[in-house]
């Protein structure tokens, strides 16, 4: 059994299986519908639960449906309705969840919290966002970019924005899959330094430009995120904007990217935020692509944990 817990802790030729085999699986269900079962159902007679400590769209519906189509079971858990942390320990939660499910994959807050999860429990956990990563979204976003342009290594992808959790495993992905990363953002929001120096020293260049349209020339990929995330404090949403507002992602600023390049955003998306709908519902933006291939990519994250 494996746990998926973060990009740079998973070997690099079974990241590459994995989306090999999301890739594989999706092109197998393209006629079908979508509550069709798979051909084959790697998931029989399991039961996957997934707890949620912050809201959640894409992760909760994409999970729950790829567990039902390789034919297993899932419950939706919400950490305040459960004993979690509040009136046990994690460590307690994981070993007494671990008697009555296969597979655990949980969005919280605190990373400790994951660390434990997968420390105590003895069947696979599954990282669905912390504050400080979110590897299941560049999973699906790798599988993305390739599905549309071809191998993703050697490539040149900008991240503009927050140095936020998603930002910190499009770095690790850099290292596992040999792309170049430039970070274009304030500095107050720089990506941390542990994850810079993890990917520069995995042989991937890291570039932190400040200027925007300088740090998007050549770019393969322009990526961007909500400037005020889950676990940022509502009272530092204008002090945010403030800082961030050169670095929207707009029509003028991907004319300085490649004509070819692509436009990723994880969603939810705040329009005229971080973002114009220009872009967003333009001919260069993958956004939904991204969204259905959380399913394909989760799919495949969940047989190589169950190693089925
Ligand atoms: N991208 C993503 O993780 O979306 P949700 O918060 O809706 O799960
Ligand atoms: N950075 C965002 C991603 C949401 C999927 C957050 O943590 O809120």
């Amino acid at each position: 059994m494996n746990h998926f817990l973060d990009i740079h802790k998973t070997n690099p030729d079974e990241l590459r299986c994995m989306i090999d085999q999301a890739s594989a699986m999706k092109q197998a269900r393209l006629t079908r519908p979508k509550g069709a079962p798979d051909d084959d159902q790697p998931l029989a007679g399991r039961m996957v639960a997934l707890i949620f400590e912050k809201p959640s769209t894409r992760t909760r519906v994409s999970f729950d449906v790829g567990v039902r189509q390789m034919g297993g079971q899932s419950m939706v858990l919400s950490g305040n309705d459960m004993q979690l942390g509040h009136g046990e320990t994690i460590a307690d939660t994981a070993r007494v969840l671990s008697r009555y499910v296969d597979m655990i994959m949980i969005r919280t807050f605190d990373e400790t919290v994951l660390m434990e999860m997968a420390e105590y429990a003895s069947v696979p956990v599954i990282n669905g966002l912390t504050d400080r990563t979110h590897p299941c979204q560049i999973m699906a976003d790798i599988l993305t970019y390739e599905e549309h342009r071809g191998p993703i290594k050697g490539k040149k992808v900008v991240w503009a924005g927050d140095g936020n959790n998603v930002c910190a495993s499009f770095l690790h992905a850099a290292g596992q899959f040999g792309f170049d990363l430039t970070f274009t953002g304030p500095a107050q929001l720089d990506p941390e330094d542990e994850f810079v120096g993890l990917t520069r020293k995995a042989g991937s260049k890291v570039v932190i430009e400040r200027d925007a349209r300088k740090a998007v020339e050549g770019a393969d990929l322009v990526v961007a995120d909500t400037w005020v995330s889950m676990h940022d404090s509502q009272s530092s949403k204008e002090r945010r904007h403030n800082m961030l507002r050169g670095y929207q992602i707009n029509t003028e600023l991907m004319r300085h990217a490649k004509p070819d390049a692509l436009f990723m955003h994880c969603l939810p998306a705040h329009r005229e935020e971080e973002v114009t709908s220009e872009v967003m519902d333009g001919p260069q933006s993958v956004i939904f692509d991204e969204a259905e291939n959380r399913l394909h990519a989760q799919k495949a994250i969940m047989r190589w944990c169950l190693e089925v």
